[in-house]
């Protein structure tokens, strides 16, 4: 099977474990390989029982450990959407370095890890995923992304970045209520720094190929794909961002909701 049949593979698979399975037969393509582009399934795939909706919305605290396990059914469908993300970016980059590609494979298993452990986690204490409805958020935003530039903002630079606010701002609170979720979205956490680097360095990459300046670029694309959302709901995971390769006048710009900068001459 050629590279984008088998990632299409991937998405279409209902789980983490098929996903993983496929995923580690997949070998990625030599340097500056092109193919069409495939059609794109309108929703990855996913068990035929899961009932796709919009949530409640969480009235009560973590504290709460029925509100701590949808949270954590939050948590893994989308860890288990991130891989779907991390193979449709691969799709989206016919001609890039073998490197991207190894990369972004990489983060695609790791991110069927972190599913796995939050399935284990929520599957112990009886609420196995599945047991709440899902979105498909995140997949409808990345397919909005248009293009592999739009998706390394979008996926990596935006939405995982911004799981880096909400982990470092929740981490002390779960501490002390809830240490076994804790030790996972700790573990979570730490890998997600890794994949907001790789967007980082590989969207300097594609702006450097495109001619293009990666602030304007970053805060452009953002605008357009997530209108009002700047600056977010946390506050900015600073060092978490400056390890994955935020640049201080986008962390400037993220803060005070690119006003001031998007005026700028
Ligand atoms: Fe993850
Ligand atoms: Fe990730």
């Amino acid at each position: 099977m050629d590279y984008p049949d088998a990632l299409i593979q991937v998405i279409a698979a209902p789980d983490s474990q098929t996903k993983d399975a496929l995923l580690a037969t997949i070998t990625p393509p030599p340097d500056g390989a092109t193919w069409p582009l495939p059609t794109v399934p309108q929703r990855p795939g996913r068990p035929a029982s899961w009932r796709e909706g919009e949530p409640a919305r969480r009235r009560r605290g973590l504290g709460n450990p029925h509100a701590r396990l949808r949270f954590l059914h939050a948590i893994h469908h989308i860890e288990l959407s991130a891989i779907d993300l991390a193979v449709l970016l691969c799709l989206r980059a016919p001609g890039a370095p073998a490197a991207l590609h190894r990369d972004f494979l990489a983060v695609a298993r790791e991110e069927a890890v972190h599913a796995a452990l939050v399935e284990d986690l929520l599957t112990r204490r009886g609420f196995p995923p599945g047991s709440d409805v899902i979105h498909h958020r995140l997949w409808d935003t990345a397919l909005a992304a248009e293009d592999l530039g739009g998706q390394l903002v979008a996926v990596p630079r935006f939405l995982e970045a911004r799981g880096l606010d909400v982990s470092a701002d929740l981490l002390p609170r779960l501490a002390g209520i809830d240490p076994e979720a804790h030790g996972v979205i700790t573990r979570i956490y730490t890998d997600e720094i890794g994949h907001v680097g790789t967007g980082s360095r590989w969207h300097a990459w594609w702006c450097a190929r495109e001619g293009l300046d990666p602030f304007q670029h970053f805060t452009s694309t953002a605008t357009r794909l997530f209108p009002g959302q700047v600056p977010g709901p946390f506050p900015l995971d600073r060092p978490g961002r400056q390890a994955a390769g935020f640049a201080e006048d986008e962390l400037s710009w993220l803060a005070i909701g690119g006003k001031s900068a998007s005026l700028a001459p």
